[in-house]
């Protein structure tokens, strides 16, 4: 994307800004076709169905409204397109032109700024430096023979973390809550850990308002001034939700091609599966589970396997999704349908945030499949006994409150007693408190009441 953008882009300068970049994609032959249908989602374009491919862009308008779509479905009868802005200004008749694929040209001197899902900057910074190499949002992710392995252990300085759920370089893993349970407070304090050299961040869906918290409140100056910052907000078009963490994923790959280790956060991979139900169905795909289509279930895949490690020797990006898991609704098809690709969930729960316990991680169903690879003998020892301590304390919770439980005739249950809101408060961390640096340690000295 060339970003020639105004220094403070109001919807008119990015929209012009989008044409002038399209431009530059215009072939010598211009194809065109007509409108000739309008709904309040899309649009059809008759006359061009032979000459286009999926992803395409559409441009409408011309001088003086010019709008950008992309083509969406492509049958006899002509191209269904969806454009990018939130509404449709189109007549019947009117001219509708190809103009190629989204890409961008991203460059490492957009670490500290923010974008939209079409990479012009939205922060009213100075216009970005267009790249060496153009690179397209939705792409594969590289060959599962020739990528290396996940790489050596990250801390992050979150210590339960650290402890129940460690990570690795090139891991995916996924944070799962309900809303307000602390998964972006938790985003933002990952990424202050040490050991990558760029951040790229994905918002997608939130509100402006908890956008621009996020960015200038709960992320740190210093991870902010290593992250490219991507972000589409609610009241975008569900083209643009859908672009966001794809455009963010093509940044990230563009660094790990650098040779970078790229931490990649994607706030909400559950909202970028809404805005690609939207886009589906618009397409005419069928519903099929609770109202997804099937191109939501393969497009998710796609798009978190392109984190992980990259070439032997090169970068890898390191990817942390939240999921958006509503209530106690376990079957939520989103959250059933990425666990699978990724090798490492934290499980945030509202009653442990409504403790006042945050990070609100639940160790017990917390997983991270290469824990066994970073600890040690003994660590893992002790991550098993800490684990059935925090078990035996849950489950004695009611016995206990109603006085049925005297010390002295259950030494394990004592020692549960005796240790567990120990842990839970060296476990404690809002985003102001220290980093950990050697959680083990650190927890072994809170325990003995140093
Ligand atoms: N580590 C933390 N320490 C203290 N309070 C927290 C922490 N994490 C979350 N909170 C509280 O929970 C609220 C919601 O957190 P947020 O990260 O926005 O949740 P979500 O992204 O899951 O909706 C915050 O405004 C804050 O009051
Ligand atoms: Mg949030």
């Amino acid at each position: 994307m060339h970003a020639d953008a105004r220094p403070a882009p109001n919807a008119l300068s990015r929209l012009a800004d989008a044409v002038a970049s399209a431009h530059a994609d215009i072939e010598p032959v211009r194809v065109g076709g007509q409108i000739s249908a309008v709904t309040p989602a899309f649009y059809r374009v008759s006359g061009i169905s032979p000459f286009l491919k999926l992803g395409e862009r559409i441009l409408l308008g011309g001088e003086g409204r010019p709008q950008i779509g992309e083509v969406v479905r492509i049958d006899d009868g002509g191209a269904t397109v969806k454009p990018f802005e939130g509404s449709i200004d189109a007549r019947l008749g009117e001219r509708a032109y190809r103009i190629g694929p989204v890409s961008l040209s991203p460059d490492a001197s957009w670490r500290g700024r923010v974008v939209d899902a079409l990479g012009r900057p939205i922060d009213g910074g100075a216009p970005l430096v267009v790249g060496e190499h153009r690179v397209m949002p939705f792409s594969d992710p590289p060959p599962a023979m020739n990528r290396a392995r996940v790489g050596r252990h990250v801390k992050t300085g979150v210590r339960a973390i650290d402890i129940f759920t460690p990570l690795c370089l090139g891991q995916r893993v996924g944070i799962f809550a309900g809303s307000g349970v602390g998964k972006s407070t938790l985003l933002s304090m990952i990424a202050g850990a040490e050991g990558f050299d760029t951040i790229v961040i994905a918002l997608v869906g939130e509100r402006g308002r908890e956008v621009r918290e996020f960015l200038e409140e709960t992320l740190t100056p210093a991870s902010r001034a290593r992250a490219v910052m991507v972000v589409s907000t609610s009241d975008e078009s569900p083209m643009m939700r859908q672009l966001a963490p794809n455009t963010a994923m093509a940044v990230a790959e563009y660094f790990r091609d650098r040779g970078d280790q790229v931490l990649l956060i994607i706030d909400s991979v559950t909202r970028y599966a809404h805005a690609a139900r939207d886009v589906a169905l618009a397409a005419g795909e069928p519903a099929v589970s609770r109202g997804f289509t099937p191109s939501v279930f393969s497009e998710l895949p796609r798009l978190l396997e392109r984190a992980g490690p990259g070439f032997e020797g090169g970068g890898a990006i390191t990817g942390i999704f939240s999921v958006l898991v509503d209530g106690d609704d376990h079957n939520d098809p989103v959250a059933d349908n990425i666990r699978g690709t990724l090798d490492g969930h934290i499980v945030l729960e509202r009653f442990i945030a409504d403790r006042g316990r945050f990070p609100a991680m639940n160790p017990l169903t917390s997983i991270s499949r290469l824990s066994r690879q970073v600890w040690s003998a003994d660590q893992q020892a002790l991550v098993r006994r800490f684990c059935a301590l925090i078990a035996r304390f849950e489950d004695t919770r009611d016995l206990r409150i109603m006085g049925g439980y005297a010390p002295g005739n259950d030494p394990d249950l004592d020692q549960a007693v005796a240790i567990v809101p120990r842990l839970y408060d060296a476990l404690r961390q809002d985003p102001t408190s220290p980093k950990s640096e050697d959680a083990f340690r650190e927890l072994a000295a809170m325990l003995k009441g140093e």
